[in-house]
């Protein structure tokens, strides 16, 4: 009896020393038995949500690696393709993996997306003197005929449509453009610009930098704000997912493979087409700046510069870029854009946000733009006297 007593005192000085060791009056065995397995279920549950990835991880689990792990669980939860998203996915991976044929006498495509005659002709048939062969030109003119002055654009013109800002139309005519431009083989890069577009650099400095590189400049950035994300339409699911949707310019430069994925996609291009509209939804969606970076984003990431190679001017903060007239184009101005080596895009949220990148090119930090917009066509002389390839 005094023993037992002694044994109690002895034991609740314990517990006040050590809270919750050894002597806490004993778990009954069915409660202790459901805690463990509901902490292994749990544990279960965590692996299969959560599977493990980091080395760290894996070494919790086994240390011969994840393989033992994974391959007794479930696979993870993912949707199951429809056809035509395995058709579509299985003919990009291909075109991906596979280098494009490699021509002896590569060129550069240059597309114009114009309404109709282009103010710059001139300007760009000096910048292509001397360098036939090492180029094509393509022109899509929307509203009209255009007057060509320059023997580099002489029956360069395309069959063309109308092309509605906003609508699909506009990236039907980048496609067209695109398709044309890829029947000759020789074409291994593929720029679209506008009638506004000038070129900052001669012609080897830009053929040296797109043919050079090992990637595509496509535009593409993430806008959780009503101008980016807002857009965005749940019609687009379950093939475009909000959190891939992107934004973007639509003046490209993109390698011949890039030009390929984007003919062979009909299946993401049809939900931009259907989902993507000013007006859809209550939604002012434009499908030129999202069809492009978002398919992108989704399909090759690592393949995209994320900056487009064309210059414009948004800090005014307006509807549309600044228009330089021809007491804005100086010297001081040219020096300004050719010398940006960071990539700057700004969010549309209330608070908005800037993102800077700095302009990798093959890994190294080089100027961003070889191309600028919009110039007023009162411009051409001055720029000729400035550039003066
Ligand atoms: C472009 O952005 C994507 C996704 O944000 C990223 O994976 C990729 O590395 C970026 N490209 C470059 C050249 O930094
Ligand atoms: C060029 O950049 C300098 C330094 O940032 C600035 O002071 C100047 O106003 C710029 N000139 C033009 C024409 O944009
Ligand atoms: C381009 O080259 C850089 C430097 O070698 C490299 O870091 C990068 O991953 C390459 N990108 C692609 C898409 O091959």
């Amino acid at each position: 009896m005094k023993g037992a007593q002694a044994w109690r005192l002895g034991s609740m000085g314990d517990m006040q020393i050590l809270p919750g060791s050894r002597h806490r009056p004993p778990l009954k065995r069915p409660i202790w038995i459901i805690s463990l397995v509901s902490l292994v279920c749990l544990f279960l549950v965590c692996a299969y949500i959560y599977p493990p990835q980091g080395s760290a991880a894996c070494y919790v689990f086994s240390s011969r690696g994840c393989k033992v792990l994974t391959n007794w669980l479930p696979p993870s939860p993912t949707r199951e393709l429809s056809d035509e998203e395995i058709a579509s996915q299985v003919v990009i991976r291909d075109i991906l993996s596979n280098p494009p044929v490699q021509s002896k006498n590569p060129k550069i495509a240059f597309m114009f997306l114009t309404p109709s005659s282009l103010p710059f002709e001139k300007l760009w048939d000096m910048f292509f003197r001397g360098h036939e062969g090492k180029f094509s030109v393509y022109v899509h003119a929307s509203k009209g005929k255009p007057v060509h002055v320059s023997r580099y654009f002489l029956n360069r013109d395309i069959r063309s449509d109308e092309v509605v800002w906003g609508k699909i139309s506009m990236v039907d005519a980048e496609k067209r453009l695109l398709a044309h431009a890829l029947q000759d083989t020789d074409n291994q890069h593929f720029v679209l610009l506008s009638e506004s577009c000038v070129p900052l650099h001669n012609f080897d400095y830009i053929y040296n930098y797109l043919m050079h590189a090992n990637m595509s400049f496509v535009d593409c950035f993430l806008d959780p704000g009503p101008h980016g994300n807002g857009r965005y339409s749940e019609h687009m699911l379950p093939e475009v997912e909000k959190k891939d949707f992107r934004k973007g310019a639509q003046w490209f430069s993109m390698r011949r493979q890039h030009a390929l994925i984007v003919m062979a996609d009909s299946l993401y291009y049809s939900r931009f087409r259907d989902y993507c509209k000013p007006g859809f939804d209550g939604k002012n969606c434009i499908a030129d700046e999202h069809y492009l970076p978002t398919f992108f984003n989704m399909i090759d990431p690592g393949g995209i510069a994320n900056w487009s190679v064309t210059h414009v001017d948004w800090s005014e903060r307006k509807w549309h870029p600044k228009s330089y007239k021809a007491q804005d184009v100086t010297e001081d101005l040219l020096n300004n854009i050719t010398s940006i080596d960071l990539s700057i895009h700004v969010t549309s949220e209330a608070k908005s946000e800037r993102l800077v990148q700095p302009c990798l090119w093959n890994g190294i930090k080089r100027p961003c733009y070889l191309f600028a917009r919009k110039f007023y066509p009162e411009t051409v002389d001055k720029l000729m006297t400035l550039l003066n390839f």
